[in-house]
């Protein structure tokens, strides 16, 4: 394969440096804050300040910036998703993740009979926005399954689908792209190379370099929209998240402003089979809501991802740290909604919050959100205006494809 000598390249060296900025003094987060408020985004260096505030006052003024910032993007709009997830194969050795090879007994992909009624499950419960998610599998990219998932989301009227697979060529990806799938995720899990390859000890995904390259690599075949994540608690987390700035801003300068970039910010959890259970560097509560603060104000218009692997109470205030979409009613078992038992079902990893998509949209109703599983928004996108809208009529000013409209605009303004 030729190496692109343009793809993204982590100076280790600089990243590690502004990991460990002492704390800024109360002026300066001050003026980094003031920056914000223009909805421009933040430096590296800047993010690195807001990283190392740890006194009490000073977080609670970068998450009331941050609250500020998603209301300007998201308004009241909280956006509902759900993973579907085709096969726990896997042919990596990544020790915290419950799917890693060699654990647990019973692996499969799903057949095309069983992903219909998985997808008639979750249409039946009124989702509509779909993740779909595939292990790595030595024998099968998947592609091909993939595809005929999508066109069956379609027709039962799913508006969207985003794909978790394992890093491909960039002849894959384009591949990929052609099945439809709207946007491309997977994640670094950790930028620190020596704990990467510590963590990573087997399988195609322990190469890091192959890895660091894959967002160029999807851009490169088409895709416009990428989801980023690191594994919070592998590694020192300010470390972490500015690494994955450095990489959006890089994917950003290079292929231009249409590049879309979403965050996810999964915390280590406990996982059948696993040989890590306890995170080497623990990310608490009140750093989980900083980052996402610092995800918020550096990259204003972006989504940031929150999944089951939080509990309803942390879910809600990271609601209000700026986290705009969220997952609801999981399971991370292949099969899992039609058989909500499967006798013995592997999966990647315990999920925290086993509220079903109605009591999610009922409990965020109740804290003033509008749980967002709007068709209308994503039909009229595709330029397809075909269903009703389920905001409420008062709330269609601040409708999403309103806001999806001004993201572009102020994406290309500020940069
Ligand atoms: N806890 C939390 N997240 C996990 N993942 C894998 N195992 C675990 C675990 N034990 C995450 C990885 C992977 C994503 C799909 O799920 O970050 O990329």
């Amino acid at each position: 394969m030729r190496t692109d000598r343009h793809a993204f390249n982590l100076d280790a060296a600089a990243a590690s440096a502004l990991a460990r900025r002492p704390g800024p003094d109360r002026a300066r987060i001050e003026e980094v804050l003031e920056r914000t408020r223009a909805l421009g985004g933040l430096t590296v260096p800047e993010a690195a300040d807001l990283l190392a505030v740890e006194d009490p006052e000073g977080r609670a003024a970068v998450l009331r910036a941050a609250s500020d910032a998603a209301r300007q993007t998201f308004g009241r709009h909280r956006l509902l998703f759900v993973p579907l997830y085709l096969t726990n194969r896997c042919a990596n050795d990544c020790l915290y993740c419950g799917f890693r090879r060699g654990a647990g007994a019973d692996r499969k992909w799903l057949d095309g009979e069983e992903v219909e009624s998985e997808l008639e499950a979750l249409a039946r419960i009124g989702h509509t926005r779909l993740l779909i998610v595939a292990g790595e599998d030595r024998h099968a990219a998947g592609i091909e399954e993939i595809g005929l998932t999508i066109e069956a989301a379609r027709r039962r009227g799913f508006v969207e689908a985003a794909v978790n697979v394992a890093p491909l060529t960039v002849d894959d990806f384009r591949r990929l792209l052609d099945t439809g799938a709207s946007r491309y995720q997977s994640f670094q899990e950790t930028y620190h190379p020596e704990t990467y390859v510590r963590v990573h000890v087997g399988g195609p995904k322990a190469d890091y370099a192959f890895r660091l390259g894959t967002m160029d690599r999807a851009v490169e075949a088409g895709f416009r929209s990428l989801g980023m994540g690191t594994l919070l608690g592998l590694h020192d987390y300010r470390f972490d998240v500015l690494s994955l700035l450095s990489h959006a801003l890089h994917l950003r300068e290079r292929w231009g402003e249409g590049i879309a970039v979403s965050v996810s910010v999964p915390r280590l959890r406990p996982a059948e089979g696993a040989a890590l259970t306890q995170a080497p560097s623990p990310v608490s509560d009140d750093d989980l809501l900083k980052i996402v603060a610092v995800y918020r104000l550096a990259l204003p218009w972006s989504a940031i991802s929150i999944s089951t692997r939080e509990l309803p109470a942390m879910r809600e205030r990271l609601a209000r740290a700026g986290a705009s979409h969220f997952s609801a009613g999981v399971s991370t078992s292949p099969g899992g909604y039609a058989r909500p038992h499967p006798p013995m079902d592997v999966t990647q990893f315990e999920i925290a919050d086993h509220r079903s998509l109605r009591e999610v949209a009922r409990d965020m109703a109740g804290e003033g959100w509008i749980p967002n599983l709007c068709r209308r928004c994503d039909e009229e996108e595709a330029g397809r205006a075909a269903y009703e809208c389920q905001c409420a009529p008062h709330e269609r000013g601040e409708c999403l494809v309103r806001l999806r409209e001004r993201q572009w605009a102020m994406d290309g303004a500020a940069r």
